[in-house]
């Protein structure tokens, strides 16, 4: 039976996630821009990678339900890389909490119910959700964790005027994507499957570049060239991790989230000491 490698967002991170992983893999990329999908398709296809592109809406469980369902019917699901987002700049509160919140939701839901025993998956989350961290109450992240994906809106934390802000919206939604991927592991591991996040820093993709032109773009210079490693991250900084977590190396790891932000937190923590 065919290996098959899930990519959702066909983005910077998902195409560098289909080179690095998609070799000898049946891929399924699925994005919700068909333009995008098409050309990453063309290029990848261009470059020997055996590519089904599919379109997904993933603020709608019907519609990752039958990405789910089409990807099981190629084969044996060993890889899922949930990529697809928006951020502050491009999109509303409730666009952001309904793709990055509620969509991470819906894929860890139905592809709990289709990846192969021994298979893995990785969301990409945000440092944004790990600066977040300490500041949304312990009884909040207990309901993001474990409330039903579709009552998950209602949250009256959520309604709060303190999420009138996209940018707010985006750290609070990307929090709960950390603490969902925690509790969807139990889930994952009744499989015999894992499943991780990744909370990267800024990357130089079309998401990233467009964030570092906005209105937030000189305070996020600075925090990168006061970081350990002092530079923007690469889609294949992602990949690489990426490669990791849903690889055998990682098989001890379940549950967890992967900062890979060179060292933006850390010097954002401790850079005055
Ligand atoms: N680039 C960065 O600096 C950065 C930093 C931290 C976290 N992230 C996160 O990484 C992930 C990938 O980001 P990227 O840099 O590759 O962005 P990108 O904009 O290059 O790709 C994101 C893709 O998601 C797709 N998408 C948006 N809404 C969708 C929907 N409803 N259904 C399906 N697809 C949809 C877009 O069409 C796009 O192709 C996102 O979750 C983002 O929040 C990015």
């Amino acid at each position: 039976m065919s290996e098959v490698l899930v990519v959702i967002g066909a983005g910077g991170m998902g195409e560098a996630i289909v080179r690095r992983l998609g070799a000898g893999r049946q891929v399924v990329l699925a994005d919700f821009d068909e333009r995008i999908l098409d050309r990453v398709t063309a290029a990848l296809d261009g470059d020997g990678y055996r590519v089904h592109p599919w379109k997904v809406d993933v603020s709608q469980r019907d519609s990752v339900a039958a990405l789910a369902g089409q990807a099981s019917e190629l084969g044996s699901v060993t890889a899922v890389a949930h990529t697809a987002g928006l951020s502050p700049v491009q999109a509303s509160t409730a666009a952001i909490l309904a793709v990055d919140m509620v969509g991470v939701a819906f894929v860890l839901d139905e592809f709990a119910k289709v990846v192969a025993p021994g298979g893995a998956g990785v969301v990409i989350a945000s440092m944004a959700g790990t600066f977040a961290t300490g500041h949304v109450p312990a009884e909040v992240e207990a309901a993001l964790a474990t409330t039903a994906a579709e009552e998950l809106i209602d949250l009256p934390f959520l309604a709060g005027p303190g999420l009138a802000d996209p940018g707010a919206a985006y750290s609070i939604a990307k929090r709960a994507n950390q603490v969902r991927v925690q509790a969807a592991s139990l889930a994952w591991g009744r499989r015999g499957a894992r499943v991780n996040s990744i909370s990267p820093g800024v990357i130089s993709t079309v998401m990233g570049r467009r964030e570092l032109a906005g209105e937030s773009g000189a305070g996020m210079r600075a925090m990168v060239e006061a970081s350990g490693t002092g530079r923007l991250g690469t889609a294949g900084d992602i990949a690489a991790a990426a490669a990791f977590l849903l690889g055998p190396d990682a098989s001890f790891i379940t549950g967890t989230d992967l900062l890979v932000d060179g060292g933006v937190v850390a010097a954002t923590r401790h850079g005055g000491s």
